[in-house]
């Protein structure tokens, strides 16, 4: 059944983008659609969304920055939610043998770089003066000081890396954007293609469907200030170790 309008969204007026919608980030829209009415959601991905964009390639990230300013201003919300585990290509490495350069590289591209250089592509859309969320998916396997299994090397420090990157640019904000709110977020075990080749391990009651993994981590951004601004948060609101 579709969430009622929230009442923290009332206030909430301007655009909210979506990037990468896969299986949590579609949810999210439709989620975040039913809570703030005011909000316009806008989608970014490299295919099926309103604007096309490949976080790994600089011409697609420089033409979302040069009509950012006109076409998503006030933008009020951003969800990264791309995220490269495995493709054709890429698998997650089990020992060292199986780790390879361009894998470390590619994973780099869209789960560490990716979502600063979004950051800096949409900056210009950014109220100063109105809260702003400014969210990316992590991972709980990304904890350094959670660590107990090893493995997945390159989806692991990519996402160690993206937390150090946006933890930084939190507390650049504290100073250029007083009232944006960073947050690294992580979903839970999630059935999308993604976790799919993985799923198997984890029993069913604790696999999120996306729309329930949606509706938890937008209920963690509706209790975040820009006062917490910088925080790597699992889907019950709960800290995760960096
Ligand atoms: N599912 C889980 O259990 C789980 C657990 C922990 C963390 N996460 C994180 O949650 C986020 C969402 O994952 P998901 O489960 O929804 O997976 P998903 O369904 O595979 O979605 C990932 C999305 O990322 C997009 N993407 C990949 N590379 C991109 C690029 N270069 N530019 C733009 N978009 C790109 C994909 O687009 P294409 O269709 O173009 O490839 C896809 O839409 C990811 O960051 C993931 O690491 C998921």
């Amino acid at each position: 059944m579709p969430a009622a309008p929230n009442p923290y969204w009332q206030a909430w007026q301007g655009q909210a983008l979506i990037v990468g919608p896969g299986g949590i980030g579609r949810a999210l829209a439709a989620e975040l659609a039913s809570r703030a009415p005011f909000l316009r959601i806008r989608t970014a991905g490299r295919r099926g969304a309103d604007i096309a964009l490949d976080l790994a390639d600089d011409r697609s990230l420089a033409r979302l920055s040069a009509t950012a300013a006109t076409d998503l201003a006030p933008l009020r919300v951003v969800i990264n939610t791309a995220g490269l585990l495995h493709d054709g290509e890429l698998q997650p490495e089990k020992r060292l043998s199986q780790v390879r350069r361009h894998a470390l590289e590619r994973s780099f591209a869209v789960n560490a770089f990716g979502p600063l250089l979004l950051a800096q592509a949409i900056e210009s859309a950014l109220p100063k003066d109105d809260p702003v969320h400014f969210a990316s998916l992590s991972a709980r396997v990304g904890s350094i000081g959670d660590n107990r299994l090893g493995g997945w090397y390159a989806y692991r420090a990519a996402k160690a890396a993206q937390n150090q990157l946006l933890r930084t640019l939190a507390i650049e904000w504290q100073r250029r954007l007083p009232r944006a709110c960073v947050t690294l977020l992580h979903p839970g075990t999630t059935a999308t293609p993604l976790s799919a080749p993985f799923g198997s391990s984890v029993p069913a009651s604790a696999l999120f469907t996306p729309q329930r993994a949606a509706a938890h981590l937008l209920d963690v951004l509706e209790g975040r200030t820009a006062a917490s601004s910088g925080a790597f948060l699992a889907w019950d609101g709960l800290p995760v170790p960096w």
